[in-house]
């Protein structure tokens, strides 16, 4: 019997597109695909169970070595700090990581005197902001960022920026982009010891669907 994999998805868009290129390595992804309220599921023929969690918990699970592998957006990956390896840029779920606000700050309601950054991504933002050695006040949100700015609870927000209509429906722009965001394939440390032969095969796998996409 091969070693069992565990592999942390988060359910939605990059769980989906994760299913088609495991499917086209012979991974049976029905089970996952239809899970119902089921948490836990199953590929038996090839020992590979799946878990479904929250987008931000996916490096959680990895970390813990409780998942082998996971999939999760390179933001989320770089907001939970955990020192994953990261194996495979998978190359869906193209978005940036973008600092946004009135590109006329006349516009501005806000007056204070500290800049004040509203994100989902505090950490990032921190990390962003120490780097050109300037001091900001965090204001974490949960979602809805955009309406920082516009209602005056902070000068810019640090969010992510898919087609921008978002910002374009509220009034926003673009001012600097932080990076580029995509889905990664990661990979618990130990694992990758204990486990190496079976998960070296299904990164070369999933490395060679990825080559494919490009075409
Ligand atoms: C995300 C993000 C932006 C928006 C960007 O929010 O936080 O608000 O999508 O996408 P766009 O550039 O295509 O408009 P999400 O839809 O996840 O909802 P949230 O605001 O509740 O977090």
């Amino acid at each position: 019997m091969q070693d069992m994999i565990t592999l942390a998805l988060a359910k939605g868009r990059l769980a989906e597109q994760t299913f088609t290129l495991l499917e086209n390595l012979g991974i049976d992804c029905s089970d996952p695909r239809n899970p119902g309220r089921q948490l836990v599921l199953w590929d038996k023929k090839n020992n590979i169970r799946f878990i479904l969690v929250k987008p931000s918990d996916v490096p959680t699970y990895v970390d813990h070595g409780v998942a082998d592998l996971g999939v999760v957006g390179k933001d989320t990956l770089l907001e939970s700090g955990r020192p994953l390896y990261e194996v495979l840029d998978l190359t869906f779920g193209k978005c940036k990581l973008c600092i946004a606000g009135y590109a006329d700050r006349s516009n501005s309601p806000v007056t204070r005197a500290t800049f004040r950054v509203a994100t989902k991504y505090p950490r990032v933002a921190r990390s962003f902001y120490d780097s050109k050695g300037q001091t900001i006040e965090i204001i974490e949100l949960h979602g809805s960022v955009e309406l920082g700015p516009v209602i005056g609870l902070s000068d810019v927000i640090l969010d992510i920026v898919e087609s921008g209509s978002t910002l374009k429906a509220n009034g926003l722009s673009v001012l600097e982009d932080v990076c580029d965001v995509s889905a990664r394939l990661v990979c618990n440390r130990v694992s990758l010891k204990t486990k190496r032969e079976r998960i070296r095969s299904l990164i070369d796998g999933l490395t060679a669907q990825v080559e494919l996409l490009k075409e």
